[in-house]
């Protein structure tokens, strides 16, 4: 089976869900964000504030790129690739590219408890999501699928995602 790439905004649920793939199929798991983190010796928290975002984005398409040439891997996607085109080259040569989403609320309750996110630890995180939410939409719906995880427990949403991987891979000659 080709690759498997969860895109999505932050808090939609890729990283539990991604795992949670990688398991089912048997594959491995893979964070561009924890690939960035190895490589550069700190946390995205840090790199943001020391670098900034642009420096952040450059190292990411590396990631990216490493990520997508590897072999039988689900790949969890730093919400933000998806604005880069070269991404995008290398998550379709890599597999099939799965959106997940969810509304700004659900986004918003489920991100609110934690801190390593840079862009959501601002005064006013919701608002930042919903400008962040809209500015992104079209890229996300370069994705080959999407699954709406708002209202899905996880493990629901690794069996419709699932059953569209294997659809998908049916409808590409078994690849
Ligand atoms: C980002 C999402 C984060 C991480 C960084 C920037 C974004 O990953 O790459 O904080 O721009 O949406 P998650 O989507 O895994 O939270």
């Amino acid at each position: 089976m080709k690759n498997i790439i969860l895109v999505g905004f932050m808090g939609s649920g890729k990283t539990t869900i991604a795992f949670e793939l990688s398991r089912r199929f048997n594959m491995s798991y893979i964070s561009t964000d924890d690939l960035i983190e190895k490589r550069e010796k700190c946390t995205i928290n840090e790199i943001f504030t020391k670098k900034g975002e642009e420096y952040f984005r450059n190292v990411e398409v590396e990631a990216v790129r490493d990520a997508c040439s590897m072999k039988n891997v689900v790949i969890d996607l730093g919400g933000g690739a998806v604005m880069r085109d070269e991404n995008w080259e290398s998550i379709r040569l890599s597999g099939v590219a799965v959106c997940l989403t969810a509304d700004e609320n659900t986004i918003m309750e489920r991100t609110k408890k934690y801190k390593h996110r840079p862009l959501l630890n601002v005064e006013d995180p919701k608002q930042k999501i919903r400008n962040l939410m809209a500015k992104r939409a079209p890229f996300y719906a370069k994705a080959d699928h999407c699954v709406d995880t708002g209202k899905l427990t996880v493990k629901q949403a690794v069996e419709k995602i699932a059953e569209i991987v294997e659809e998908h891979s049916r409808k590409a000659g078994g690849e």
